[in-house]
């Protein structure tokens, strides 16, 4: 044969007989005869392993890069909190001595107030951007997660909108992992919260689902960045408005957020908590086309005696609590925390309103939460001026960063408890409940 060859290579995908897409190399040669095609001589390989092979490689790398960039804002965000209340202290603290020194008419007492108010929105900030990068304060033991799930539905359930449907899908029993209750129960809220906050104005439906999966050498291609094990699936989905490309590539971000009421601390803090649980979450979503989050928590081995915590209850109870902080955000969300804990709650947003209902309505209340860094009087102030006109009255202090009182001002001021910031609900309810009960029997 005497002619021209014309030679092609390239890559495509083929769907086969079973109707699924393969990859394939091609090499194609027109064979021609004085420049008049003859015909084709086509040689396709299948090449779909190592095409799968470097997609695989591909994420991973990709997912690499995302965990490192997290880290390095966690440090980043860690490194500048901790100069940044250092900076924060003397202002605050010489504008705490300027104020003392001032009359409350001269009109310099105001602006100081308003300077104070700013550093502590500051120290609070703060204390959000510390909690995000550390893992600290971690009381992990063998878990059944159940429980859990069940809990922060009940706790939800009265905040979400009827138009929200709320379907579970939870595969019983459920294998036990290594996890702080708490921690979980935080995951579990953030996550949930966000979905009902994304379905809000159309309503649609929550789901949430468990399973548990094994990883081996026949699957794990499937589940790349996860070693083999095994380890239960906890799903959270919504078929809300979805995300685009951009949003999802920052949500995990800390203060990143589309809402205008959000801190954007929410996932970066679910992040940091499956990360330190040795686990993995991806997340799933398209325009239009809803959420879906799915986090891999490894189980722990079979065959281990192990005291398994199945009895994750948050304590409800009943009585009336009076709730002061300066600013209404957090009184609104601790209000709304306690409401669903089944405590009548009376808010008020300065110290001195709350000397004043104290004085009004002796007897009223059952307990005290206050903030400690309010701007007219703090936290402890507070409690010690109360304790003259009411001194059974029990406290709690919350507080945005750890605070050191020995234990006889402690006592002296009844002061039962202090919470860090950001309180979490089954602290907040484990405090309350204890200090209601053992008054109760004082008094019996
Ligand atoms: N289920 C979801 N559907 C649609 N968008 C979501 C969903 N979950 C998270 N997002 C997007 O991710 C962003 C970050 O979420 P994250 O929970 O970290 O902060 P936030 O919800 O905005 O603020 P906060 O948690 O303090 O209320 C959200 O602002 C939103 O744009
Ligand atoms: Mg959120």
């Amino acid at each position: 044969m005497h002619g021209d060859h014309e030679h092609y290579h390239y890559e495509t995908q083929f769907f086969n007989k079973k109707g699924e897409l393969i990859d394939v190399d091609v090499n194609s040669t027109s064979i021609l005869d004085n420049g008049k095609y003859q015909g084709s001589l086509l040689v396709a390989r299948v090449i779909t392993e190592r095409k799968q092979a470097q997609r695989a490689k591909k994420r991973i790398e990709k997912q690499k890069h995302q965990t490192q960039r997290l880290e390095t804002l966690g440090t980043l965000a860690g490194g500048i909190g901790h100069d940044f209340n250092n900076i924060l202290t003397p202002i605050l603290g010489y504008s705490e001595i300027i104020q003392q020194n001032l009359n409350q008419d001269n009109p310099n007492y105001k602006f100081i107030g308003e300077i104070m108010k700013g550093c502590l929105r500051a120290k609070d900030l703060i204390s959000q951007m510390l909690s995000f990068s550390r893992d600290e304060e971690q009381d992990k033991r063998p878990l059944n997660i159940i429980p859990i799930i069940k809990e922060a539905l009940k706790l939800l359930r009265p905040s979400i909108p009827r138009t929200i449907k709320i379907t579970r899908d939870l595969q019983e029993p459920c294998p036990l992992i290594n996890a702080d209750p708490t921690r979980i129960h935080q995951v579990i809220m953030n996550l949930c919260t966000n979905a009902y906050q994304a379905m809000e104005t159309k309503g649609g439906i929550l789901n949430i689902a468990l399973e548990t999966i094994h990883i081996d050498s026949k699957n794990s291609r499937k589940y790349i960045d996860l070693e083999e094990g095994k380890y239960i699936k906890l799903v959270i989905s919504d078929n809300g408005p979805g995300m685009d490309k951009e949003t999802k590539k920052h949500i995990f971000e800390p203060f990143y957020t589309t809402k205008e009421e959000g801190t954007g601390m929410g996932l970066a803090v679910v992040h940091g908590i499956v990360k330190s649980h040795n686990g993995r979450i991806n997340v799933y979503s398209e325009k239009g086309k809803g959420t879906t989050f799915n986090i891999y928590l490894p189980i722990i081995e079979s065959g281990k005696s192990v005291e398994i915590e199945s009895n994750f209850t948050i304590q409800r109870g009943a009585g009336t609590i009076l709730l002061v902080d300066d600013r209404e955000e957090v009184t609104d969300t601790l209000q709304q925390m306690l409401i669903s804990l089944g405590y009548e709650v009376y808010v008020v947003n300065s110290s001195q309103n709350a000397l004043e209902i104290v004085n009004q309505h002796k007897d009223k209340f059952d307990l005290l939460i206050t903030d400690y860094i309010m701007p007219d009087m703090t936290g402890v102030e507070l409690a010690n001026k109360i304790n003259t006109m009411q001194s059974s009255l029990p406290k709690i202090m919350i507080s945005g960063h750890r605070y050191q009182m020995n234990s006889a001002q402690l006592k002296d001021s009844g002061i039962k408890k202090i919470l860090n910031k950001p309180v979490l609900i089954p602290d907040l309810a484990k405090a309350i409940h204890v200090i209601l009960n053992a008054k109760d029997t004082k008094q019996e």
